[in-house]
């Protein structure tokens, strides 16, 4: 048997064979197509090759991709587990040609693989062509020697593809296989064609125009070739059935969701089974992609998927979460070939385990109430919108689910009732909201949110992508277009890849632009730069935009892209920010919690409760252990789940913050010293909404700046990392090479040769004083003790120096109180202008004279105040030694009392 491991190789060697690049499957959330929810073709990733706007180093590219069908145009969501042929999640397979090959090539690929390689009875297949093209035609009669009968023109849509309503698209031919008369079925363009005994199995387009929003059309520079063929189709005419879900990937699929649950795989619970097995495809696959479960957009799409999945479980009869137990089962399936499952598959167990835990408690309670509600309806009526909206309310049963449970009962709901009961909840909604004194301009984000939804931010995932122009508001009202250059406005896009403001990360920065024509020569429609980003309304991300060249209107859709190096510090920053959190808790305690933080593209702040200033000791501990987690180079997760499940697993929150009813949790490194890998050794696990990198390696390096006080009970953190944290380092270290230079010492020697001339130079100071004194003491050329006279019956000393300090004073005073026998001495130091002043009184008179008095007289004179000491000895000081005459007046007056 081929299998559809199988299936895929040999498709992917034989146009390897052909000299087509083998080019990876691109993201399920197509970066450059902001009118897709979801990628649902293969071709969507070549969009630009096709119009010649990009090229790439090869010509001719092969591809297996992963497509989910679940929202926006293409859903298929409903009848999934119902028919043979729908699934939420597949694989296509297709071979491309941009600007190389076109029919005549295509064709023949396409016939020798199928009957030679694949070995399909060239007798059961049959093709549609457009109904013009009898080139197609020609070429399918020469090279499969298919007889008229068995080429049907076909005049409408079904053999024109496009993209969308824009872009690349031209006829094409498609491959039919006739599963035989015992199916029921006509073939293509007969009354009969619905049926199952022809299936469409290929897809091959002539890529030859692009499409205008304008209707027009051009013919693309050159022609092109895009296929597309499911795997699973083929997979199940290879392995004799018509059913893909009893190909062998699904039946494994089926086989493990039927032993999880001890139930029989093709007994009564069959189409739970095969709801089960597309869904784990499709949320497995979103989630390894960067979708996460949400109230909004791609996010909504996915939790209505996988609720629907666990209804179906409930059904079964499990009793316990079923999702994230077939996980591996899907691993082990298409690991090999999608290595991003394997890479994702700890976070995708886990967010599927507290998506159906919580889905649980609530499942049952919801149901209990659609079934009262149906018991008072008469039998067969619709189910009142009202009970509806109340489901999705309240039991968080989205509209798809509840209208799948009914379908079982032959029942539907009041959709017109629904739409009612929603649209009644915003009025209300918005009623409470604009008595909250919000800013009056607010009211026009509210308005946008209200018509528009929360703008899907793409940017955990990429920084490159495309959205379309939803509002351009300027001074506070919406205008259709910008246009003058330098001029700024802030514009919502449907989806944006740009971190608004929030949670102390700082908003990326990044281009607008709008590109046309072809790769040699394109034109540059318009140009803006993105300078901030803040949230608005209900979940709007408003870009402040200023114009650099041509104009924007609303609908345009345009390229956004995030400066890379800005967003590439912030993140490293941010996520450093994490591993100091938790490296200052393992230092100082469980104390600490986050008061602040700023992540910013040059540095980052961290503010945490701690009363004292870290010592040196903790600081380099705590700077050595986020370097550690830096080598340790972990993979850094994102989960989201319910608050209190992130409590219970011991996740930071910040204290007093409101939380939805659901976070992200972002976890990183795993404890040093425990077992690597185990469960409940994460080192840092923190609710975070913000960017990070994906390994902590990312990081480069961390230095801190030091710590200081914040506020009362705070300190704060400034740090470096990566490149800032190496230049910050390498200029440190320039320093300290211009001070090796100036000593004539090794850099290594420096603190030694700094503390001896510190050492030296104290030495030096002590001897000049000392000699000062001897010097003073000396006469003859030194300070002489000046003449005493008489005041009052006491011998007073009084003189002006200079070349001493006010250090030497004391010792001189008490050298001329000796000279003196008794009485009184008052020196002055005239130390570069400022005096210092000094007075000494022998003991005998110390009862009736107080050279403190002296001193305090003498400083006031001098322009001071103050001074102090003993009766016998008093110093002071003062800043003018100009009126030193004066002073001198000041203390005789003391002395005559
Ligand atoms: N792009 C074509 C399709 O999706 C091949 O059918």
């Amino acid at each position: 048997m081929q299998t559809l491991n199988d299936i895929r190789s040999t498709f992917l060697s034989y146009f390897d064979k052909q000299d087509h690049a083998v080019v990876p499957s691109s993201p399920l959330v197509p970066r450059n197509d902001p009118t897709l929810m979801f990628t649902a073709a293969g071709m969507v990733q070549f969009k630009n090759l096709f119009t010649g706007l990009e090229t790439r180093d090869y010509k001719r590219a092969v591809t297996a991709q992963k497509c989910v069908r679940a929202g926006g145009k293409h859903n298929d969501l409903d009848n999934v587990g119902y028919t043979a042929r729908h699934h939420t999640f597949f694989e296509m397979l297709g071979n491309f040609s941009f600007g190389d090959y076109f029919k005549e090539d295509a064709i023949p690929f396409a016939w020798d693989l199928l009957t030679k390689d694949f070995g399909i009875d060239a007798n059961r297949l049959l093709v549609t062509v457009y109904h013009t093209d009898d080139e197609a035609v020609e070429i399918w009669k020469k090279h499969a020697g298919l007889s008229d009968d068995r080429i049907i023109r076909i005049a409408t849509d079904d053999n024109f593809w496009s993209a969308g309503p824009t872009g690349p698209c031209g006829p094409c031919t498609e491959i039919f296989y006739d599963h035989g008369d015992h199916i029921w079925g006509g073939p293509p363009g007969s009354p009969e064609e619905d049926g199952d005994r022809f299936v469409e199995i290929w897809n091959l387009v002539f890529m030859q125009y692009e499409q205008f929003e304008d209707g027009s059309r051009r013919d693309l520079a050159a022609q092109s070739i895009d296929t597309g063929m499911g795997i699973e189709r083929v997979a199940a005419l290879l392995q004799g059935t018509n059913d893909n879900y009893a190909t062998d990937l699904m039946r494994n699929l089926i086989e493990a969701s039927a032993d999880a649950t001890s139930t029989d795989p093709d007994g009564a619970g069959k189409t739970h089974h095969r709801v089960i097995a597309d869904h784990l495809r499709s949320t497995s696959f979103l989630m390894a992609d960067g979708v996460m479960p949400s109230n909004d957009g791609r996010g909504y799409v996915l939790r209505r998927i996988m609720r629907r999945a666990m209804r179906h479980a409930h059904l079964l009869g499990a009793k316990d979460p079923l999702m994230h137990q077939l996980v591996p089962a899907l691993v082990q399936q298409m690991g090999a070939a999608y290595p991003e499952l394997g890479q994702a598959q700890a976070m995708i167990q886990q967010t599927l385990l507290h998506e159906e835990t919580r889905f649980r408690q609530t499942l049952d309670r919801g149901l209990r109430l659609l079934d009262d509600e149906l018991s008072r309806l008469p039998e067969d009526a619709n189910l009142p919108g009202e009970a509806a909206f109340k489901l999705y309310d309240t039991y968080g049963f989205p509209l798809d689910l509840t209208q799948d449970a009914l379908r079982e009962k032959g029942r539907a709901v009041d959709i017109e009732g629904f739409d009612a009961a929603m649209a009644e909840q915003k009025t209300k909604a918005r009623a409470a909201w604009s008595g909250s004194g919000e800013a009056a301009d607010a009211a026009i984000w509210f308005d946008l949110a209200d018509q528009h939804g929360a703008t899907d931010f793409l940017g955990y995932d990429t920084e490159i992508a495309e959205g379309v122009v939803l509002a351009i508001i300027e001074d506070g009202a919406e205008i259709d277009a910008l246009e003058t250059a330098g001029g700024g406005a802030w514009v919502i896009f449907n989806q944006t890849p740009f971190y608004a403001e929030s949670g102390g990360q700082a908003a990326d920065h990044g281009y607008v632009r709008i590109l046309e024509g072809t790769h040699e020569a394109y034109e540059t429609r318009f140009s803006g730069h993105v300078s901030d980003v803040q949230k608005r309304g209900e979940g709007l991300f408003a870009h402040h935009l200023t114009v650099d060249t041509g104009a924007l209107k609303v609908g345009d859709a345009v390229q956004l892209e995030v400066t890379h190096t800005r967003r590439t510090a912030i993140r490293a920053n941010h996520s450093a920010t994490h591993l100091l959190h938790e490296a200052l808790r393992a230092a100082l305690g469980d104390h600490v919690a986050q008061r602040g933080s700023l992540n910013a593209e040059d540095r980052l702040r961290f503010d945490f409760s701690h009363t004292r200033a870290l010592s040196q000791d903790e600081l380099m501990k705590v700077e050595a252990d986020v370097n550690a987690y830096i080598r340790q180079n972990a993979p850094v997760e994102t989960r989201i789940m319910t608050p209190d499940d992130a409590r219970a697993l011991g996740a930071q929150a910040l204290f007093g913050e409101k939380y939805g009813d659901e976070v992200r949790v972002v976890s990183m490194g795993t404890q040093e010293g425990s077992g690597k890998g185990s469960e409940g050794n994460t080192y840092s696990l923190e609710l975070c909404g913000g960017t990070h990198v994906r390994q902590t390696g990312d990081i480069g390096a961390f230095v801190t700046l030091g710590d200081s006080a914040s506020s009362a009970g705070v300190r704060r953190i400034e740090a470096l990392t990566g490149a800032a944290a190496l230049s910050y380092l390498r200029a440190q270290d320039h320093r300290l090479a211009e001070v090796a230079l100036d000593l004539k010492a090794q850099p290594a020697d420096v603190p030694e040769r700094v503390r001896s001339l510190m050492e030296e130079r104290r030495n030096l100071s002590n001897e000049v004083a000392q000699l000062r004194r001897e010097l003073a003491m000396s006469g003859g050329g030194g300070i002489a003790a000046p003449e005493a006279h008489q005041i009052n019956g006491v011998a007073f000393m009084a003189q002006v120096l200079s070349g001493v300090t006010g250090k030497d004073l004391p010792a001189l005073v008490d050298q001329f109180k000796d000279k003196i026998g008794s009485g009184a001495v008052l020196l002055i130091a005239d130390a570069d202008g400022k005096a210092a002043v000094a007075a000494g009184v022998t003991k005998d008179l110390v009862e009736n004279l107080s050279a403190v008095d002296i001193v305090k007289a003498a400083v006031l004179e001098l322009g001071g105040k103050g001074g102090g000491g003993r009766p016998d000895m008093a110093q002071g000081g003062a800043k003018d030694v100009q009126k030193a005459d004066a002073a001198i007046a000041a203390a005789e007056a003391v002395l005559k009392g």
